[in-house]
């Protein structure tokens, strides 16, 4: 599989919406968070694809602003199965050169995943090789909220004046500042839409849907959604005759 793809067109940047943990379960007539521990090995995959391609960023998007409305129950078992497979993998980043960094309202979880999360961002931060981002109590809109709250902030200490902001102010301000774009983001689980990830940086991101549940992705699914990626043409506005050239 591996084999079939151009390694010289490989995004610098992928996002994954890993979704279908629930229905993974169900259709198992297990509990949901059976479903979400199933997912750990297909975080592993994907880690190791995107290593393995060589890919820069890899944003995992792990728990949305708009999941703390699920059942306690359902929260409390993913913060700690967040906190034990950070544990657990701790010592895999480190062998393999993986940084481990957070996008999101991370303080609002609960304290011992948020500690245990800094101090694994800690000991992977001189790490030179593919960046982790999970994506942890985060949306677009409140990422943009944020950046708004920050500029406002700048320009009523007179820092900074309305009519120097531009795109790059923003995307400056956004938790991504300094992280290229993702050039495609994969969701699982058959459903088309983009839940609130990513939306600013996914202006131009090529989309991949697949209906595999998330607990059963595999590398081969991660190199079939690069192959599919590599098929298509990036136009960015322009006309195909204008990119080819
Ligand atoms: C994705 O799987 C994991 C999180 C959103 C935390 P779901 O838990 O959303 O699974 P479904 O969509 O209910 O099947
Ligand atoms: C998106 O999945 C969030 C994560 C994968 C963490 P959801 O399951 O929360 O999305 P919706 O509710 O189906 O849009
Ligand atoms: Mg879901």
């Amino acid at each position: 599989m591996k084999e079939k793809l151009d390694l010289t067109n490989i995004p610098k940047h992928l996002a994954i919406i890993m979704d279908g943990n629930g229905r993974w379960a169900k259709k198992k007539g297990a509990m949901r968070i059976f479903g979400h521990r199933h997912a750990i090995q297909a975080v592993k995959d994907a880690i190791e694809g995107a290593d393995n391609l060589g890919i820069k960023y890899l944003t995992l998007f792990s728990f949305s602003t708009e999941n703390w409305s699920r059942p306690q129950d359902e929260v409390r078992a993913l913060m700690e199965l967040l906190v034990k497979t950070i544990i657990d993998e701790i010592s895999l980043m480190m062998k393999n050169n993986i940084r481990l960094i957070s996008i999101g309202d991370v303080s609002s979880l609960p304290g011992s995943a948020h500690e245990k999360l800094l101090e694994a961002q800690r000991q992977t931060e001189t790490n030179t090789g593919l960046t982790v981002i999970l994506a942890l109590s985060y949306s677009g809109k409140w990422e943009l909220t944020q950046a708004a709250k920050r500029i406002a902030q700048k320009v009523s200490e007179g820092k900074l004046k309305p009519e120097e902001i531009t795109q790059q102010t923003i995307a400056d301000h956004l938790e991504t500042a300094g992280i290229p774009d993702p050039e495609l983001m994969i969701r699982t689980s058959g459903e088309y839409r983009i839940s609130n990830f990513l939306l600013w940086q996914s202006a131009y991101t090529e989309l991949y849907f697949t209906p595999i549940l998330w607990p059963d992705f595999r590398i081969e699914h991660l190199y079939a959604a690069i192959e599919d990626y590599q098929k298509r043409e990036r136009r960015f506005g322009k006309t195909g005759e204008q990119v080819k050239s």
